[in-house]
């Protein structure tokens, strides 16, 4: 049975990444490895966190003796990372340390164990930002990370890259357009604006809300970060997309639409400094090269989220009050510092 240290599994993808793997392949077990900061939450793992395989360590991926102090692992997912673009604008402090000092750290002891597979999870937001009419990002777009967040991500990336360079390490990057489904933070668009919509609060809209986003549902990246970790090439970048590029005005209007409210709870607020105008992503290479498809189109994902969070009210409104945090003290028996 193979043990995969998993980074980040107490967030918004880390979570459903464990759901799946654990009720997709038979013969692994996971540790989660989380430093459960804001973004991270134990109530995404209810339920599988009884599953004999399941095993939550708390600890933070800059931390080299707290990653040291593990038991046996054989190959890494990582998730781990400050992921809020507009966190990253205020203060990327907290980035930089995570993003790239935590990347470096995990690489070192992944080196240092001789470890397998490592799957470095990251972002389009590398590539920087695209026209209307330019290309979709392929792996050979050169990188041109424009928030802080970005540039941290794409700091990592090449970390990963230089591991495999000079030490031969079996690093594998996937690089993913935007995730919405259930359990994300209501700090993204989509999980903010659905909760806003319930609740007849206004939805604050960057801009003149014509930004572009190609959206995917948690589920497809995360069964294609698990092909890539058992099929894909070693040293290689994957990219991944749902092929579903949408201006947010478009979003916010359908997720209106979904929650029986009207525009007038639309407020156009100031821009986002240096927002991305587009991102769309070219993914013929993991379609072709590991067989990948998407199952979920953004219409029935997006109504099926929307629902999600309807019955889910009581898990955001926990998040919103914080309330969650006292999840890791009733589980776990001790105290959640901040
Ligand atoms: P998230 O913010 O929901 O979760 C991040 C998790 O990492 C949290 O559980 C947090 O507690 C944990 N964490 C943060 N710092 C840590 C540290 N120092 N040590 C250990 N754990 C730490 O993020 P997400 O949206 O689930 O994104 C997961 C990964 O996927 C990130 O690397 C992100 O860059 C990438 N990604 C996200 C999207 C998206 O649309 N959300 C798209 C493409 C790629
Ligand atoms: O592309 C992948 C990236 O997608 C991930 O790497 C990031 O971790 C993830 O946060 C996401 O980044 P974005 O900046 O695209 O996501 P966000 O949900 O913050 O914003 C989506 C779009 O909606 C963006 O154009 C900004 C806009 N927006 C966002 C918020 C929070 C609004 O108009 N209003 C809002 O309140």
């Amino acid at each position: 049975m193979k043990r995969i240290l998993v980074t980040g599994g107490a967030g918004f993808i880390g979570s459903n990444y464990i759901r799946h793997v654990l009720a997709a392949v038979a013969d692994v077990s996971v540790v989660n490895f989380d430093a459960l900061t804001y973004a991270g939450n134990l109530e995404n793992l209810a339920g599988v966190d009884t599953d004999p395989r399941y095993q939550f360590v708390r600890g933070d991926i800059a931390d080299k003796a707290a990653l040291e102090a593990l038991g046996p692992v054989d190959e890494i997912v990582h998730f781990a990372a400050e992921s809020h673009v507009d966190r990253s604008i205020e203060d990327a402090g907290a980035f930089l340390r995570t993003n790239v000092t935590g990347t470096q750290t995990l690489l070192d002891f992944a080196r240092r164990r001789s470890l397998g597979r490592f799957v470095h999870v990251s972002t389009d937001e590398v590539y920087g930002t695209l026209g209307p009419e330019d290309p979709a990002f392929s792996e050979e777009t050169c990188i041109a990370p424009n928030s802080p967040y970005a540039a941290s991500k794409a700091a990592s990336d090449l970390l990963v890259r230089a591991a495999h360079h000079t030490h031969g390490m079996p690093v594998l990057t996937t690089r993913c357009s935007n995730n919405y489904g259930p359990f994300q933070f209501p700090e993204k668009l989509i999980p903010l604006m659905i909760a806003n919509a319930m609740e007849g609060k206004a939805l604050p809209v960057y801009g003149d809300g014509m930004n572009v986003r190609d959206w995917i549902h948690v589920e497809d990246h995360c069964r294609a970060v698990d092909l890539v970790r058992q099929k894909g090439r070693i040293g290689e970048v994957y990219n991944v997309g749902g092929r579903s590029e949408r201006a947010n005005i478009t979003v916010v209007e359908r997720i209106l639409e979904l929650t029986g409210r009207g525009r007038e709870l639309i407020r156009y607020v100031k821009d986002r400094p240096g927002h991305d105008r587009r991102y769309a992503i070219n993914d013929a290479k993991i379609r072709s090269e590991l067989g990948f498809t998407t199952l979920h189109s953004f219409e029935a994902g997006l109504a099926a989220t929307v629902q999600w969070y309807m019955t889910e009210r009581a898990w955001w409104e926990r998040v919103r009050s914080g309330a969650y945090r006292g999840y890791y003290e009733r589980m776990y028996g001790a105290r959640l510092g901040e």
